[in-house]
């Protein structure tokens, strides 16, 4: 009878223990799982990682990564990393805002999410007495390639490379990207539109679209580009926001190298 109760005995402690130990194993999957959602894994083209495929030879001993995943919304395109050389988004549209021109060229074009937003971004904007016009969004490669001549043959190479992407590495390629502007369409990717009503506004509200001011004055070094308070670039409100608040760049909130020049 002892040693019946001795064994029950024995048993309920070892249940005990498996219970409280399964607990525990429990809790911290739960736990795990509930810092996976506060910080959803951003799928980055690091460089160093695996997303991107082995490097391409560019222009002038200029070396690249070849994005692999170009169709992310927070796709890392810079003078590193290059689009594929056949990439063109699938769903560009064109959104419903006005711009410095009438035609309905293929510049008017973003990607679907990129251009709902824009819309949503104009509308708030004149609802605050700030009037914006689109400049130019959506680049082919081939408009891309007669720009960056263009202004190679108007500033020489060196100098075009510090405000326009050789081809295959613009944002404007993405159809994620926009230059805008004033009401009044000066300043059109000028430099005088810094200190604009217009400019400040983007730069205090653009995050709240999704949107980040993708060149920052003084982040040359990291970006690769002189200030472009106009260029806006879509990478979600999540992204956008954080990036925005704490005054970093694109590359800074992916970690991956500066691009230096
Ligand atoms: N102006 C920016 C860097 C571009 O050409 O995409
Ligand atoms: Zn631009």
């Amino acid at each position: 009878m002892l040693k019946i109760r001795s064994m029950l005995l024995w048993l309920f402690v070892l249940s005990f223990l498996l219970a409280v130990s399964t607990g525990c194993v429990w809790k911290n999957h739960v736990a795990e799982n509930d810092k996976k959602l506060a910080n959803p894994p951003v799928p980055v083209n690091n460089p160093s990682s695996d997303l991107v495929k082995k490097a391409d030879r560019g222009q002038k001993g200029v070396s690249f990564q070849v994005v692999t995943n170009p169709e992310i919304i927070p796709v890392l395109v810079n003078k590193r990393n290059k689009l594929p050389k056949s990439y063109q988004p699938l769903d560009l549209i064109f959104p419903d805002i006005p711009f410095t021109f009438k035609e309905k060229l293929e510049k008017r074009k973003m990607r679907t999410k990129a251009a709902s937003a824009i819309e949503e971004l104009f509308a708030a904007a004149k609802q605050q007495n700030v009037t914006l016009l689109g400049v130019s969004a959506y680049r082919s490669h081939a408009t891309q390639e007669n720009l960056f001549k263009y202004y190679v043959n108007l500033d020489g190479y060196e100098a075009a490379r510090t405000y326009s992407a050789i081809p295959g590495t613009s944002e404007h390629e993405t159809g994620l990207a926009i230059d805008v502007t004033g009401g009044n369409g000066k300043c059109a990717a000028e430099a005088c539109f810094e200190g604009t009503p217009e400019a400040s506004w983007l730069q205090d509200h653009a995050a709240e679209y999704g949107f980040i001011i993708r060149y920052p004055k003084g982040k040359d070094t990291i970006t690769g580009y002189k200030y472009e308070p106009w260029h806006l670039r879509y990478v979600g409100k999540a992204i956008a926001q954080d990036i925005m608040s704490r005054s970093i760049t694109l590359e800074e909130y992916l970690d991956v190298t500066p691009v230096n020049k």
